[in-house]
C-alpha cells in the first residue's frame, strides 16, 4: 500500500536540464566518475511541484521562491560555492519547464553539487560547485482515498549539531533511508523516526501532522524537523481557513497511538493518511475527515483552483 511516489511510472528523463546556465540535453550533463562520491556527500536539493491546471491551461510551480530561498539557505549552511541568485534560479525553472514542454503535474529538483575531482577527503569550504535543475513528470494522490501504515523506528533523527534537517542535503537522507528499509521489513510502509529525546521528529520524507479533538498538533523545529513548505502551508494558511487550531510542540511516541489522524505532509507525499502506528488502527485504519479537507484545500491552492494564494503560484505559460 506503499501510496506515495515521485515519480510516474512510464517516466525515462526530460529532453532538457538546466546545468550551470545552459540548457542542455539531459545525456550531455554529466560529471567525471571520480566526483561522484564527493559530489554526492557535499551536495543539497530541493524537491518542488508544478501542477498542470487544465481549465486554465496553465503550469503552476508551488512556492518556487521559498524553495529556492531554502536551497541557497541549504548551500549557505553547509558553506557550498554558489554563483546564482534567487531571482536566477527562479528564472532557470521556468526556462527548463519550457524547453521541457511541460503540461503536467511535474516533479522539479534544483541540485548544487561539488564540482570537478577533490583529492582531500574533507573538501574544502566554498568549492566549486555544478548545479543543475531536472524535471520529470509525476502522478499527483490527492483527492484519492488513501494511506500508509508505519512503525516508529529504532533508528534515531539526526539532530542539528550532528546532521542539521533543516538543510536539504543528500547525505541526511542514509539516516531516512536505514529507518525506511527497517520499516519495510518489519512489513509496514514508512517509518516515524524519534530524536534523541525518545520525541517524534518526521517520517523520512514528510513531516507529520496528528489531530487530537479537533486540534492540529506539530512536532515544532526545534524537535528535529525540516522546515518544511508543506508543512507551513498546512499550518499557517490552510488550518486557519477551516478554522483548526494548531500546536507547535514535543510530541511523545504514544501521543500518536492515540491521536484521532495522522497525516504526512510534504511537497513529495503531498498529504498522505496514516492509517496504522505500531499495529494500532488510527481512525478506525480510515482516511479521516479533517485529514480530507486539508487534502482537499491543498489540492484547490497547488493547483490553483483556489486563487486566494495566487501569489504563491509562479505561472509556466503565457505573459
Ligand atoms: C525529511 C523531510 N521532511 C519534510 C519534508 C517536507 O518538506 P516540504 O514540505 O518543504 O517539501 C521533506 C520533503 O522534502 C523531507 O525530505
Amino acid at each position: 500500500m506503499k501510496t506515495a511516489s515521485l515519480v510516474s511510472k512510464d517516466v525515462e528523463h526530460a529532453d532538457s536540464i538546466w546545468h550551470n546556465g545552459i540548457i542542455s540535453p539531459w545525456t550531455d550533463a554529466t560529471v567525471p566518475v571520480r566526483s561522484v562520491g564527493h559530489a554526492s556527500v557535499a551536495s543539497v536539493f530541493e524537491g518542488i511541484k508544478a501542477y498542470w491546471n487544465t481549465e486554465n491551461q496553465q503550469l503552476y510551480v508551488f512556492r518556487l521562491k521559498e524553495h529556492m530561498q531554502r536551497f541557497l539557505d541549504s548551500i549557505k549552511i553547509v558553506r557550498l560555492g554558489n554563483r546564482y541568485t534567487l531571482a536566477n534560479l527562479i528564472q532557470a525553472t521556468i526556462d527548463v519547464l519550457k524547453a521541457n514542454k511541460l503540461k503536467e503535474d511535474t516533479y522539479i529538483r534544483p541540485w548544487n553539487f561539488l564540482s570537478g575531482i577533490i583529492y582531500e577527503q574533507i573538501a574544502p569550504a566554498d568549492s566549486p560547485t555544478d548545479v543543475i535543475i531536472d524535471t520529470w513528470p509525476f502522478n499527483s494522490m490527492m483527492g484519492k482515498e488513501r494511506g500508509c501504515r508505519v512503525c516508529v523506528s529504532s533508528w534515531t533523527r539526526i539532530s542539528d549539531n550532528v546532521l542539521p534537517p533543516r538543510v536539504k542535503t543528500f547525505s541526511n537522507y542514509h539516516n531516512s533511508r536505514l529507518a525506511s528499509i527497517e520499516a519495510t521489513a518489519n512489513g509496514y510502509d514508512w517509518p516515524l523516526i524519534l530524536n534523541e529525546h525518545q520525541k517524534v521528529t518526521e517520517g523520512p520524507g514528510a513531516c507529520v501532522g496528528l489531530i487530537r479533538n479537533g486540534v492540529m498538533i506539530t512536532p515544532d523545529i526545534p524537535s528535529g524537523i525540516m522546515e518544511s513548505i508543506t508543512r507551513d502551508t498546512i499550518l499557517h494558511t490552510i488550518a486557519k481557513d477551516l478554522g483548526i487550531p494548531v500546536i507547535e510542540r514535543a510530541v511523545d511516541r504514544t501521543e500518536l497511538y492515540i491521536a484521532d489522524e495522522i497525516f504526512f505532509m510534504g511537497t513529495g507525499w503531498e498529504v498522505l493518511p496514516i492509517l496504522e502506528v505500531d499495529g494500532l488502527p488510527i481512525n478506525k485504519g480510515e482516511m479521516g475527515p479533517i485529514t480530507k479537507a486539508i487534502d482537499h484545500a491543498y489540492h484547490d491552492i497547488v493547483r490553483g483552483i483556489n486563487q486566494k494564494y495566487s501569489q504563491w503560484l509562479t505561472p509556466v505559460w503565457g505573459e
